[in-house]
């Protein structure tokens, strides 16, 4: 946090934009509440006390880090916005609804599953990166890009442990890849924008959240990292080099096609 040259932040380049705000304020949310959906992620791996520490403690505070990183960000382009109150409410509404997470069905797929939510992150903050308007917050998503694509490869080196020890076919690893791709457009990004979004405007419908996702699809097309993406979301399969190519190949066409 100390790094980050938030009295440098030129708000004049970005203030207007209520793109941005909603985007930032929304991220800021989600990564601040990681604790209260990865306590069962931490205990699923009892037993296994390296990787259980690096969870508890460097993995889970460097997501709340990127949380009140954000959060200073928006409070300070944003002076208006009581991002207090916003939270509160944003937390009351998500904490009833979020259940649980599933894990598993085994710990190399949870790894493996892990590898996808990494692999989401990384290329936001790396859109986030291209696209910034501001340099300071440039910065800062460059320095959580690189904090998420270390996430990455961590839980890859963890996945690559559990599928030998439990001899994992690469039929059930496609499965859970797949399984988790699905679930991206989650609760928790719904919730974040909504209370973002009221917090601002007062009122909120559905549509003020379709228009946001056109916009962000908008931003995407121009400036998400395709190749990256794609590259680390099928590593887990372990392809072999001239299929994994082609395959590569396909789906950022695939990829590129859907967003627009
Ligand atoms: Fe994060
Ligand atoms: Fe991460």
């Amino acid at each position: 946090m100390e790094s980050i040259p938030f009295d440098e932040i030129d708000a004049s380049l970005i203030s207007d934009q209520d793109f941005y705000f909603l985007l930032l304020a929304s991220a800021s949310f989600v990564e601040i509440t990681t604790d209260l959906y990865t306590r069962n992620l931490i205990e699923y791996f009892h037993g296994d006390d390296p990787l259980q520490a690096w969870l508890e403690n460097q993995w889970l505070p460097e997501e709340i880090q990127h949380g009140k990183a954000l959060r200073r960000y928006v409070m300070t382009v944003w002076p208006s916005f009581d991002w207090e109150t916003a939270y509160r409410h944003f937390y009351d509404d998500y904490e009833q609804y979020c259940k649980t997470e599933l894990l598993g069905p085994t710990r190399g797929l949870e790894m493996a599953a892990r590898c996808i939510v990494e692999t989401g992150t990384s290329s936001l903050y790396t859109m986030l990166y291209r696209a910034s308007p501001e340099p300071v917050l440039r910065d800062l998503a460059r320095r959580i890009r690189t904090d998420e694509a270390y996430h990455y490869q961590y839980f890859h080196q963890a996945f690559l442990h559990y599928r030998a020890v439990e001899s994992l076919p690469r039929r059930s690893v496609f499965k859970t890849l797949i399984r988790r791709v699905r679930e991206i457009d989650s609760e928790d990004a719904y919730f974040a924008f909504k209370h973002a979004y009221l917090a601002r405007y007062g009122t909120f419908d559905e549509s003020a959240y379709r228009s946001f996702n056109r916009e962000i699809r908008q931003l995407a097309r121009r400036h998400y990292p395709y190749r990256m993406a794609v590259h680390m979301g099928i590593k887990p399969l372990d392809l072999p080099k001239t299929v994994n190519k082609a395959t590569e190949s396909i789906l950022r066409v695939t990829a590129k096609h859907l967003l627009s």
